[in-house]
């Protein structure tokens, strides 16, 4: 994480590149669905990763529920194809803009939206969360699933975050981080695809909140989810190597194939936690 305030541009291009290669694309396509792109909260452990994914969209909206509903309007930061900027405006009728960094995501994400008819209730900008393009208190609720790990300056995310939150308004987020006791050089394998240096750690982020003044901030502890999660995918992309191969360049499955359990071991270490955050601007 730079210790000057500046998000390096960097990181944002490594991040940009990885999320527009053809392979990273068609991979959460396939696998995922296309929706959502990040930890699902698991009914069982042989639930469909989508279905799981969608459920941590829900248990997220628990805790800006009274901050959504027609005339409110919402703030998805990092929001990869929109799952969760649809589910949102769908579900509860509020106008979400969509900030994310990819434009050819962004291009996907507008696709489906006019494809769903929720093209009127979200706004998708290109853009980056170091930098959001709004001004002060403009929305009710910010809310961003799993993008806060490409970041090499989250103390300055979650500032901009609290900036652009009306009074009364609620931040909710949730991100892979690292144990507070992890060697950073234990997971150096592991995080090495997200072009960061270190992830942050639970005790961060509610240390953060507390110093941007938010009330309530709180930390639900899901991290017993990230190797279900992690297991799932592994299974998953083996179950389907050979029809994956079809669509993704060998080298990147292969890649996988050697990753994803790397991933699966750290979480059952419990050296990478996860969960969803919640704070709110006082009124
Ligand atoms: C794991 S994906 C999660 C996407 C989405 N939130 C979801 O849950 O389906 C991380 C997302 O963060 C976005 N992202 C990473 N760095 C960003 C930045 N500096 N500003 C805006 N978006 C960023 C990426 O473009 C990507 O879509």
């Amino acid at each position: 994480m730079s210790q000057d305030g500046a998000a390096s541009g960097t990181t944002e291009e490594t991040t940009r590149r990885y999320y527009e290669s053809a392979d990273v694309d068609a991979f959460y396509d396939a696998v995922w669905g296309g929706d959502d792109i990040h930890t699902g909260i698991y009914a069982h452990p042989e639930e469909p990763i989508a279905d799981a994914s969608r459920r941590t969209v829900d248990r997220l909206a628990d805790r800006l529920v009274d901050r959504l509903g027609p005339g409110r309007s919402v703030l998805d930061l990092g929001s990869g194809y929109g799952g969760t900027a649809r589910h949102l405006a769908a579900r509860f009728g509020c106008t979400v803009v969509a900030l994310n960094l990819s434009e050819a995501q962004n291009v996907r994400h507008r696709r489906t939206n006019a494809e769903r008819g929720l093209d009127g209730h979200i706004d998708v900008v290109t853009g980056s969360f170091h930098d959001i393009p709004y001004g002060d208190g403009r929305f009710d609720a910010v809310c961003s699933l799993e993008a806060f790990c490409h970041s090499d300056d989250r103390e300055r995310v979650l500032r901009e975050a609290a900036r652009v939150l009306k009074p009364g308004g609620v931040l909710s987020f949730t991100d892979l981080m690292a144990a507070e006791d992890a060697p950073d050089r234990t997971l150096r394998p592991v995080v090495s695809r997200l072009g960061v240096d270190a992830l942050a750690t639970p005790a961060f982020y509610l240390r953060e909140l507390t110093r941007l003044g938010l009330d309530h901030a709180d930390f639900e502890d899901h991290s017993d989810q990230l190797p279900v999660h992690y297991d799932r995918l592994t299974e998953e992309t083996g179950r389907r190597e050979a029809e994956l191969r079809g669509v993704i360049s060998s080298d990147y499955v292969d890649h996988l194939l050697g990753n994803l359990p790397l991933w699966a071991a750290a979480a059952r270490s419990r050296q990478l936690r996860w969960g969803i955050f919640s704070g709110r601007r006082s009124a």
